[in-house]
């Protein structure tokens, strides 16, 4: 397959703008010891479009994400979100993080409605109740994941299929514009997939969300991801970019 380093594309971390990228990291170093995870790491995710983040275990792709959400601190380079650095960015409420799932997970015995509110809460604050948009919104993301039947459960007695819709269903409540999945699809049988990825289209198509989708299951983004990004060995290298120009010759052939 033909490969190009995404990482040495340079950054252009533009400052805040409009048309900048929902996520952007320049030139990116960090590590939890003094052996780096990721090195010198440059990469564009642009409004709107789905890429795919695939490597080995322990390549680093979940460390990248909270880098890119702010959780964890580079220690060389720079992370914007829609252009601003993540270290002064406060508008939250525009960013869905699904967490990767450790085992079955140590969920409260709270409802799957509640569990989806929680999703506003930095959006509203602890005390202000949802006003009637944020509850058209609810509705729209319990029916939108197929958890609206099972609003009243509590969460930890759903499957883990059942939870892991509820958790995205909380990402999506505060209209995200960019929604960042960590294996989404671990634990989750066909159905459920099925109305992930009935979601993640409704998601790019209709309402414009720049996705981020970490996944080693190539099924559950093939037809949705306008890129895939592989990280290994502390590189990003976007597998789906031609290694070389194509020459005048190629692409008059092409046509
Ligand atoms: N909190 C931590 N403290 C120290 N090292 C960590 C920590 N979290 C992850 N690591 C190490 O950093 C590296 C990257 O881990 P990361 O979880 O980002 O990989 P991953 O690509 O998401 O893997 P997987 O496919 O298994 O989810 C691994 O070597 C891991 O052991
Ligand atoms: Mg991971």
């Amino acid at each position: 397959m033909d490969r190009r380093r995404e990482d040495r594309q340079g950054g252009g971390c533009e400052p805040k703008r409009s048309d900048a990228p929902a996520l952007c990291f320049e030139q990116v170093t960090f590590g939890y010891t003094r052996v780096p995870v990721l090195r010198e790491v440059s990469l564009q995710v642009r409004g709107g479009e789905f890429v795919a983040l695939v490597g080995p275990n322990g390549a680093g792709k979940t460390t990248m994400m909270r880098l890119g959400l702010g959780l964890l601190h580079a220690s060389h380079g720079t992370v914007r979100l829609f252009g601003e650095r993540v270290e002064d960015f406060e508008d939250w409420w525009r960013v869905g993080y699904v967490p990767q799932r450790a085992g079955s997970g140590a969920v409260l015995p709270v409802s799957v409605e509640e569990v989806v509110r929680t999703g506003l809460t930095g959006h509203l604050g602890l005390f202000r109740r949802p006003r009637p948009h944020h509850r058209e919104r609810m509705e729209h993301v319990l029916d939108l994941m197929g958890v609206a039947g099972l609003r009243r459960q509590p969460i930890n007695e759903l499957s883990g299929g059942q939870q892991q819709r509820a958790l995205i269903a909380r990402a999506l409540v505060t209209d995200p514009s960019l929604l960042v999945l960590d294996e989404p699809t671990t634990g989750v049988d066909a159905d459920a997939r099925h109305v992930l990825r009935e979601a993640l289209e409704h998601l790019v198509d209709v309402e414009r969300v720049s996705v981020i989708y970490i996944s080693h299951d190539p099924e559950g983004f093939e037809g949705l991801a306008d890129r895939v990004l592989e990280v290994r060995a502390g590189h990003v290298t976007d597998l789906t970019r031609p290694q070389r120009e194509e020459t005048s010759e190629e692409r008059l052939w092409r046509r």
